[in-house]
């Protein structure tokens, strides 16, 4: 799994600076490549590629889709950072976007790489029909804006020191990294023409392994190490984070984030040797170390 991950990597950085390189010159250029090139698993990417095989879509066809999603969660991530929301120095092994180049700088860089994405998705180059294109371009707004990673970051931050329920915890992180995970499934069935069920089901599968995948997040905070994940740990505790390990604990967590992704993999057996990859990224999700 991981070589697939980081082939995919590979591709999508590729892409993403040739795409920089077609780009007028500004000085928040080397900004906003600090941030989504240079490391990252672009794991994003890998789901949307491997949900592609469902589809018999190619990779070249749904590049770009690779590259928005990318720039969206690149810019969440500068912004994450930022002193007014988790206030860390450190993200992929190196100083945050903020540390290296300022505040104001930061916010602006993360701005534009928000509307990179929209931009790639426009780009001619990108050869889907428009009734098609437009119908991506609604999605992925409503994953990134208020109803999803924005509303998301906002009720995270809100719900700092608080006692919050698990009902709200599961809504909140369902939002603020689910939502684009749910997206990564959905745009291949949306680009193969998929009847509005499957589509429905795509996005079920994929807004589950973003909770997985935050989920996993909030346990490696706890087991894992600043070297393997290049970011602080045990930061959530401290800052008061609302997660389910504060409500439950790591042990029952792990067994709630274990079953979750049983079920995804039964969500996705149906499709056979087909959805392979896409199971194998569950399994790697739970189990990475970074
Ligand atoms: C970290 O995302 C933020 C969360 C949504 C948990 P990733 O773990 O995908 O970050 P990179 O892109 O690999 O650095
Ligand atoms: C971030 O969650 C989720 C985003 C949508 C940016 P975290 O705040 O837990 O992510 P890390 O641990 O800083 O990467
Ligand atoms: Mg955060
Ligand atoms: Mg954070
Ligand atoms: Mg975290």
């Amino acid at each position: 799994m991981l070589k697939n991950i980081k082939q995919n990597a590979k591709i999508v950085d590729i892409f993403i600076k040739k795409y920089f390189n077609t780009q007028k010159y500004s000085e928040l250029v080397p900004v906003m490549k600090y941030g989504t090139l240079f490391g990252g698993k672009k794991i994003r990417s890998t789901i949307i590629l491997n949900t592609s095989k469902i589809f018999n879509i190619r990779s070249n066809q749904i590049i770009n889709l690779c590259a928005a999603v990318e720039c969206i969660h690149s810019y969440s991530l500068i912004h994450d950072d930022l002193p007014c929301m988790d206030n860390d120095t450190l993200r992929r092994g190196k100083p945050s976007t903020h540390i290296k180049f300022g505040e104001s700088t930061a916010i602006l860089a993360g701005n534009s790489l928000l509307t990179l994405a929209f931009e790639i998705i426009a780009d001619k180059k990108f050869n889907v029909d428009t009734t098609v294109k437009l119908n991506l371009i609604k999605k992925l707004s409503e994953c990134a804006g208020h109803v999803g990673i924005a509303g998301g970051q906002f009720l995270d931050l809100n719900y700092e020191k608080k006692k919050i329920n698990f009902k709200k915890i599961i809504n909140m992180q369902r939002k603020k990294t689910g939502k684009l995970f749910e997206f990564c499934c959905l745009a291949p069935a949306i680009i193969a023409k998929k009847n509005l069920k499957t589509q429905k089901e795509m996005s079920m599968v994929g807004a589950e392994l973003g909770l997985l995948f935050q989920i996993a997040d909030d346990l490696l905070d706890i087991k894992g190490n600043k070297k393997n994940t290049g970011k602080p740990v045990k930061k959530d505790k401290k800052k008061g984070k609302s997660t389910l390990i504060k409500l439950f604990g790591y042990e029952k967590t792990l067994g709630f984030a274990l079953d979750r992704k049983k079920m995804i993999i039964n969500k996705l057996k149906k499709y056979g040797k087909k959805s392979n990859k896409l199971i194998e990224v569950s399994d790697f999700i739970l189990n990475r170390s970074f």
